[in-house]
């Protein structure tokens, strides 16, 4: 197992300048080895993101627009219509690789734009440079709006209260801070002591293997529960806050998060916990009027049958698994973003918080 902990490594970042490459936690192996990879072709990134070596709504849209660098850098001395071709390739080979997480679309959109905006103006190279230079910087904003968030965030708690969490939304899923786990450790710095519960995740665990491991690194007092306990855990009084990320946020605040989000929103209006969602304006569809009409990804039935390493299920049972949920906006007490507190959660809120 590597020395190297959360604090010292970054989730995932640029090596070098025009040329250099992605290199990213290979978050699949966590807890148990901390592994960088380092992504120097489209496939590569590709791959990566649609095996959950980097994952989290943010964190997929930055490697999304370095993944766009990569397969730019690879045709930049083409003629401008074969560079061109070779972009909007790269493009809609990223675009394929996780379809829920808005983040993805935004910054490869938002990538994709700066080469049309500078496309007969200068050469192949000069549009790389500008591509990557965009890169960082989504790379960076998504820094200072983790802490915003966390900022905002920590004003919803008080010291001494017990919160619980589902997946991951922390320094893993993002650049460095998180968006859930940034109100947690914003808390923390503020002198608050939080008791944190983190759902287990499945199928993939994600809250055992990430969120756990981040907020033990953090020296954050943590509890890892199963999913089922959820409920048992709220009833006994120990849970005065619920925090959740978010993959795409439509324009009336429903909300898709990892599968079983839905079911603990459920239960903390069950038991009259506010439940709130931590994500940065990147997260919004506002093209999307509401949360049925958020595309939920369908992942491969062994992730199911063989979670834990062997065979836990019947051969050729059916297998139904969705990777997200939505949870409907009338159940989100609060909308937590890097521009502040969205309360209560309606699309007027939302519309003017993004204008
Ligand atoms: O499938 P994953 O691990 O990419 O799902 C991640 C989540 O659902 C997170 O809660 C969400 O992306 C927010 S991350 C700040």
């Amino acid at each position: 197992m590597s020395e190297a902990t959360i604090s010292t490594l970054p989730t995932l970042h640029w090596v070098g300048d025009v040329g250099g490459h992605l290199r990213l936690i290979d978050q699949t192996l966590l807890p148990v080895e901390v592994r960088e990879i380092d992504c120097r072709d489209l496939e590569t990134v590709f791959e990566a993101i649609r095996s959950l070596r980097v994952r989290g709504a943010p964190a997929i849209g930055i490697a999304a627009a370095y993944g766009l660098v990569i397969g730019a850098q690879a045709a930049n001395d083409r003629d401008e219509a074969g560079f061109f071709a070779a972009l909007d390739s790269a493009r809609a080979r990223l675009a394929e690789s996780r379809p829920t997480a808005v983040n993805l679309f935004w910054a490869l959109d938002r990538t994709h734009g700066v080469a049309l905006a500078a496309r007969g103006a200068t050469s192949p190279r000069e549009i790389v440079a500008r591509l990557l230079a965009e890169a960082r910087a989504i790379h960076e904003e998504d820094r200072a709006m983790c802490r915003a968030i966390g900022r905002y965030g920590a004003e919803l708690l008080a010291d001494g209260q017990g919160v619980l969490t589902h997946c991951n939304a922390g320094g893993l899923a993002t650049s460095d801070y998180g968006t859930a786990l940034a109100v947690f450790f914003s808390a923390q710095e503020s002198g608050k002591r939080l008791r944190v519960y983190a759902d287990e995740t499945r199928p993939l665990l994600q809250g055992a293997r990430l969120t756990a491991w981040e907020l033990q690194q953090r020296g954050i007092d943590v509890t890892l529960i199963c999913d089922s306990m959820a409920a048992q855990v709220m009833r006994e009084g120990r849970v005065q806050a619920v925090v959740t990320g978010a993959d795409r946020i439509a324009a009336n605040g429903d909300t898709a998060n990892k599968i079983g989000t839905y079911g603990v929103a459920v239960l903390a209006a069950a038991h009259d916990i506010p439940f709130y969602v931590a994500a940065p304006t990147s997260t919004f569809d506002l093209s999307l009027a509401g949360g049925s009409q958020i595309p939920i990804e369908q992942r491969d039935k062994r992730e199911i049958t063989h979670g834990f390493g062997r065979q836990t299920a019947p051969e050729g049972v059916k297998v139904y698994n969705p990777a997200f949920d939505v949870t409907p906006a009338r159940l989100i007490r609060a909308i937590i973003c890097e521009r502040g507190v969205i309360a209560p959660v309606t699309r007027e809120r939302i519309a003017a918080a993004l204008r």
